[in-house]
């Protein structure tokens, strides 16, 4: 099925190679030891997936819920938590997982909200890096790929909760 609104940005072959550099990345300057992976829901649970078996060893799952788009393809700057930890992350090295950065304010409001929880430390890994609309100034710890300006879905991001399942990264045109 073609849908002519899509257009390959990222073939599949590119993530896969870039989620096991990662896995690789995240292990040498985080160490050996316990890492609590925090997959930002809904967007990120595909990369999520493949990064945890990337990084290897002991890893902890934990998911935040976070709703700061309503269907349309604009941030609204307004955080949402729709879901909270499971578990206490005290005195444990976290690493937060998002699908893509690119207000930054989500990730700016996440790293506020987890910092008064006593984590021993806390990193960020971001599959997209889109730098253009940047409204915070974020230290990221690693990221998948710098994008441009341009929406896009697929690899776990939507547009209205569709296209989540494509296995590609795809720039949008209606
Ligand atoms: P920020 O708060 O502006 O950095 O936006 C972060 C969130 O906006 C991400 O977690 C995504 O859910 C969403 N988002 C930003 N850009 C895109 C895009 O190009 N496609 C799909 N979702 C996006």
């Amino acid at each position: 099925m073609t849908d002519n609104r899509l257009k390959v940005l990222i073939p599949e072959e590119r993530i896969e190679a870039r989620v096991a550099e990662l896995g690789r990345e995240i292990r040498e300057r985080m160490g050996d030891g316990p890492i609590t992976c925090i997959g930002v829901l809904k967007g990120s649970f595909v990369f999520m997936a493949d990064l945890v078996r990337a990084i290897g060893g002991e890893v902890r799952c934990e998911f935040l819920g976070v709703s700061s788009y309503h269907g349309g393809t604009r941030s609204t700057g307004v955080v949402r938590i729709t879901e909270d930890l499971r578990h206490p992350i005290e005195d444990q090295d976290c690493l937060i997982v998002e699908d893509i950065v690119d207000t930054g304010l989500t990730m700016d409001y996440l790293l506020r909200m987890l910092a008064v929880r006593g984590p021993r430390s806390v990193r960020v890994c971001t599959l997209l890096d889109k730098p253009a609309h940047r409204e915070i100034d974020l230290d990221i710890d690693f990221v998948g790929f710098q994008i441009p300006d341009e929406f896009v879905v697929g690899y776990g991001l939507d547009l209205g909760e569709f296209y989540r399942n494509l296995p590609y990264i795809a720039v949008y045109t209606p």
